[in-house]
């Protein structure tokens, strides 16, 4: 299964996240120094995938920008020999091809995927990476997907186990384990009430699908919120050409909800050598019950 295409759609309205992003994309909030979005295409990368298809909206464009040169940023970093940020920026500019389609109304995560179509064209698997989940450890998300997805030759979902009292806030699946891990999904249901939810196997974003998706999306209408729904295609895709579904491993953050953000950026900060110990005893006061936060060992490495 050939696979070089992973598309982010990054055009929903990020309402979760206002007033924040009231003028500036969700997926372009940082998290330490580095803008979201940036993280979720390193795991592309990481994963081996050479395009990256930006599904975007008119307010969007700094997504597209963040991933080209900017001269005159350059030439001032050169000239004031600032060349270790000189390189991190450049870098940026140079790790992946970009293409960027509009979704011109933002009618759900279905329709923004169905508005690739186009450029996804041809037999080849896609992956989709949703601009504001991020995932990390040794194999990151998507690279967990592309090998069962290669290996089985068979559309693929990344999921986790939620608590139950979360199975609302995702699309959830229900299915029969085939090896350690791996499931064959049988049905999904989009944000179900707790009573009515078949598991608590959540959907997260991360996908690596057939273009058979896009003749199941055709025919999707609104489903939950009024939104067209990539999970309801999901389903098309499960009872037609078989789909499968992966437990995911590593640490995931959603970028969308602030507790998770926020802890993000703290993980990732604690990170750096030259801010680690400044960090933590900055932190340390802030924690109730001070002194058994003495006793919190704060994380140094990633995985
Ligand atoms: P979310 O529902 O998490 O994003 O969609 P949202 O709508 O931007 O945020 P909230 O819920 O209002 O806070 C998941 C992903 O799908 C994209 C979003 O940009 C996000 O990355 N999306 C969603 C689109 O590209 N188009 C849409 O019409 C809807």
């Amino acid at each position: 299964m050939y696979i070089r295409k992973a598309v982010i759609p990054v055009a929903g309205w990020g309402t979760r996240s206002l007033p924040a992003t009231k003028n500036i994309p969700k997926e372009m909030l940082p998290i330490y120094n580095k803008p979201v979005v940036q993280y979720v295409v390193e795991e592309a990368i990481k994963g081996g995938i050479q395009d990256v298809v930006f599904v975007s909206n008119r307010d969007k464009k700094v997504i597209e920008d963040h991933f080209d040169y900017n001269g005159q940023l350059e030439r001032i970093l050169e000239a004031s020999g600032k060349t270790e940020l000189l390189k991190a920026v450049r870098d940026v500019a140079e790790m992946v091809n970009i293409i960027s389609v509009r979704q011109k109304r933002a009618l759900g995560l279905g329709h923004a995927v169905l508005c690739a179509r186009d450029i996804v064209r041809g037999d080849d698997a896609f992956a989709i990476m949703l601009g504001d989940d991020l995932m990390f450890g040794m194999n990151p998300g998507i690279g967990q997907l592309l090998e069962v997805a290669r290996s089985e030759n068979k559309s693929v979902i990344g999921v986790v186990e939620v608590p139950q009292e979360e199975v609302k806030r995702y699309g959830i699946i229900s299915g029969t384990e085939q090896a350690p891990g791996v499931f064959k999904v049988n049905s999904l249901v989009e944000k179900p009430e707790v009573s009515k939810a078949p598991s608590r196997m959540a959907i997260i974003g991360r996908y690596v699908l057939t273009p058979h998706i896009f003749d199941h999306l055709e025919k999707t209408g609104p489903g939950k919120g009024g939104e067209i729904q990539l999970t309801d295609a999901l389903q098309g895709l499960a009872d037609n050409q078989g789909l499968l579904a992966v437990k995911i491993r590593g640490m995931r953050f959603d970028a969308g909800n602030w507790a998770e953000y926020l802890t993000a950026n703290i993980y990732f900060a604690l990170q750096d050598p030259d801010l680690h110990d400044e960090l933590v005893q900055r932190l340390k006061p802030l924690l109730p019950y001070a002194k058994e936060a003495e006793k919190i060992e704060l994380p140094r490495k990633v995985e």
